[in-house]
């Protein structure tokens, strides 16, 4: 664990009965040589008491928000500046809620608001609230504020039911911490591109050839890999979508630009291709707004295939990565695109289910790899910011991108 080690960890407590454990995962953590500081919530302090935590953290626990005695140090803004990161466990439904609608009514919710550190939650609750609606919507809400969510577990829980809502055992927790301090102090130099959205090919100077894209899936798979350390770059056609602070943006029109510029950002270590781009082009632009009673036709021209071009390239990034929207076929036809490309893995959804792929918040998606030997794997319908970081996962693991 030498990652974790001197690393400085504020540990939020909210109320649930996995608070006990927190308690055990404060005593690894100090005997890993981490510097640990620790806040309570209200109905954190009806499960474990500031004493034990001081005990075990060597450090005193923070309460309140106004308080008289360290009025002057600022906590909720000195707290959080002070730690390498944040981590909540566990995380109970309602404070989940809370920070998910940006309530800063007391020191913990206030600390993460006020944050500039990464937040890890670690959700802990009955199984029922775990799947209610409006927690999976708070989660989605969570992610995508750049919140890495650990857990839950399935098991039996305390009040005897069994299901998903465990908060996530100590040592694995202690594990996924480890792996991100090893994945930020390494992969600054890991570089990724990006390309996502529709394009637009002008027909004139006010019409133009465009498709369904909205961009969102892109967008995820961008923010999961800055989340795992990469320096990324997106290369984005068209959309209202606002990405992570920490990604550098290119904004691009037409599948020429975004051609010129992916090109211009290899080479790279890995470059994955969500966007939709126009097949086609209009040969040539009309300067003028094609009228009514003119003769409307018009000459297309094949797009660039960025994908193929950079699969083929000498540049070629380490790992490339496209997308196959397919609406019939999708198995034989994402196979022979991979074939066809010559990329390193292929994602294919079916466009035919108006629920996932375009436009809407959801995926479903199947990975289709250059290596034979791997079997086809799904990863089942959920939110897009989810499919991205389990793809995110599957792709570092697969190519070994993590591995020293
Ligand atoms: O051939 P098709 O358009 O179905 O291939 C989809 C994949 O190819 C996606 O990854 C898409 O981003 C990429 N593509 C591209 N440039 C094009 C067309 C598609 O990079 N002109």
């Amino acid at each position: 664990m030498k990652f974790l080690e001197n690393k400085k960890i504020l540990i939020i407590i909210t109320g649930g009965i996995a608070a006990y454990k927190t308690l055990d995962l404060i005593r690894k953590l100090s005997k890993l040589n981490c510097e640990i500081k620790t806040i309570l919530t209200k109905s954190g302090k009806e499960f474990v008491t500031p004493l034990s935590i001081t005990s075990l953290s060597k450090n005193k626990v923070y309460t309140d928000l106004f308080s008289v005695e360290n009025e002057s140090e600022m906590d909720h803004i000195s707290l959080s500046r002070w730690s390498d990161l944040i981590l909540v466990a566990p995380a109970s439904s309602n404070f989940l809620t809370k920070i998910s609608n940006g309530f800063s009514d007391d020191l913990a919710s206030t600390v993460i608001k006020a944050s500039d550190k990464k937040v890890f939650l670690c959700p802990a609750m009955n199984v029922r609230m775990w799947e209610h609606a409006s927690n999976k919507q708070n989660i989605n809400t969570l992610k995508s504020y750049g919140y890495r969510i650990l857990g839950p577990e399935i098991g039996e829980m305390a009040c005897g039911e069994f299901g998903e809502g465990k908060m996530l055992e100590v040592d694995e927790i202690i594990n996924q911490l480890e792996i991100y301090f090893k994945q930020i102090s390494k992969n600054k130099k890991l570089k990724a591109i990006v390309t996502a959205g529709p394009t637009q090919e002008l027909i004139d100077p006010v019409r133009f050839i465009t498709n369904r894209s909205s961009g969102k899936q892109g967008y995820e798979i961008a923010n999961s890999l800055v989340e795992n350390g990469f320096d990324t770059t997106l290369i984005s056609g068209p959309t209202n979508l606002k990405p992570n602070d920490n990604l550098k943006l290119i904004k691009v029109k037409t599948g020429e630009e975004m051609h010129k510029k992916t090109m211009e950002l290899l080479p790279c270590d890995l470059a994955i291709f969500t966007a939709a781009v126009s097949d086609f082009k209009i040969k040539k632009f009309n300067k003028e707004k094609i009228k009514k009673n003119k003769d409307q036709s018009f000459d297309l021209d094949l797009n660039p295939d960025i994908l193929e071009l950079v699969s083929k390239s000498n540049k070629k990034p380490k790992i490339v990565v496209g997308f196959a929207a397919e609406s019939e076929n999708l198995f034989d036809n994402a196979r022979s695109k991979l074939e066809k490309k010559g990329c390193d893995l292929i994602v294919a959804n079916d466009v035919s289910n108006n629920e996932i792929g375009f436009e809407s918040d959801f995926n479903e998606v199947h990975l289709f790899y250059k290596d034979k030997n791997i079997d086809d794997e799904k990863i089942p319908k959920n939110f897009k910011s989810v499919i991205a970081d389990e793809l995110i996962k599957k792709i570092t693991n697969k190519f070994n991108f993590f591995n020293d």
